[in-house]
């Protein structure tokens, strides 16, 4: 009876120029043949209970739905957001519609942007995690952290055992904190995939943030609906407070659990990454589509027409319609500035 909950609403600046506000990377065939959204249904199908619940930003409808369906995939529901609220409300309108099914469903929560390589793994990691959930615990999936990165949340678990207590989560710390706490070998990272019963997220956030839960139910009782999708309350879900499920919940509550997950897990968080998850010469170097590189290490190129690097190390080349970026690997979470720029000046 588990009931996936794929949240699709974010923008992935740090993929610029690939990826767009108009179709951000979950949209985007990255690492394979398929979308991040539709490598996320797929790798979660043979587990799930009933087709998925997809929340995503209005502007996304079409993609969204059009990219499942090329699957075969009838969503139970697309929930649109008129305006991103961060997970915390698109987690909490998902649960609200879910209580609408039989019975206390087991919600899967899943961002739809991440590499899994080795999927059985993954969901022996869910299977193995169900019990726990239907007691009433919010079950988080931690990675064996590689570096002190700040992007992340890190779970300290108290020792032993597949199913452990969380004795403290901390959402994005500063990177000398994120040091102590690779260098003390009690953390995980949060992988950002959620299993609870809807009824337990629900019940969590009203003691948490009552006021995050009442004006998310006051959006999603004045939703539309027509047959594809369920809108939102465009006024109503402006007036919800914006805030993820990281800070909202699982810092503050004390029902947490984390089940160690190691299955080649990615967040895909930069090109880095990217190159990081892409098969490799013995060079290292990865590249997407007509590319040819002359004494490089280490280099990443993606592009439409023929990209020629020589005499290059880690750097990364990516070329669009419209745009081309040149960067050195150990620096590309700078894009964000370049988009930010792009922002300002339009
Ligand atoms: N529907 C919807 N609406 N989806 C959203 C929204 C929103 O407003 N905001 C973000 N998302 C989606 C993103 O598309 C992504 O799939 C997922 O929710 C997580 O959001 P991110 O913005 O990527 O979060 P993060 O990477 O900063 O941090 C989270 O993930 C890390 C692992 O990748 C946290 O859970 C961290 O603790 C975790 O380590
Ligand atoms: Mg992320």
């Amino acid at each position: 009876d588990i009931l996936p909950v794929i949240l699709s609403g974010g923008s992935g600046t740090r993929l610029w120029p690939l990826s767009r506000e108009a179709y951000p990377k979950q949209f985007l065939a990255l690492a394979g043949e398929q979308t991040m959204l539709q490598a996320t249904w797929e790798r979660v199908a043979p587990i799930a209970g009933r087709p998925p619940l997809v929340v995503a930003n209005e502007e996304h409808r079409f993609v969204a739905a059009e990219q499942l369906q090329q699957l075969g995939v009838q969503p139970q529901a697309i929930l649109l957001e008129p305006v991103g609220r961060n997970t915390a409300p698109a987690i909490a309108v998902a649960a609200l519609e879910a209580t609408l099914e039989e019975g206390d469903p087991v919600l899967l929560v899943l961002p739809s942007d991440h590499v899994i390589a080795d999927e059985e793994a993954f969901r022996a990691a869910v299977l193995s995690a169900l019990p726990a959930a239907r007691e009433g615990k919010l079950v988080t999936f931690g990675i064996v952290p590689t570096g002190p990165e700040t992007g992340y949340g890190y779970i300290k678990a108290s020792s032993g055992g597949a199913v452990r207590a969380v004795d403290r989560f901390v959402e994005k710390p500063d990177a000398e904190t994120a040091l102590q706490y690779v260098q003390s070998g009690e953390y995980f990272w949060n992988s950002g995939m959620f299993l609870f019963k809807a009824s337990r997220y629900l019940a969590e956030l009203e003691r948490l943030h009552p006021e995050m839960l009442a004006a998310s139910r006051n959006a999603w009782q004045l939703a539309r609906r027509d047959t594809d999708f369920t809108r939102l309350d465009k006024d109503a879900f402006a007036a919800v407070p914006a805030d993820s499920i990281d800070y909202a919940v699982m810092e503050k509550t004390n029902d947490a659990v984390v089940v160690p997950l190691d299955a080649g897990w990615n967040d895909v968080g930069s090109w880095t990454a990217l190159r990081d998850v892409s098969a490799q010469d013995a060079d290292g170097n990865a590249h997407h589509g007509d590319v040819i590189a002359i004494d490089c290490r280490n280099t990443y190129a993606y592009g439409e027409r023929l990209i020629a690097l020589v005499g290059l190390d880690d750097v990364i080349v990516v070329e669009t319609d419209d745009a081309v970026m040149v960067g050195r690997s150990d620096r590309m979470q700078e894009i964000k500035q370049v988009v930010a720029k792009l922002k300002a000046d339009a």
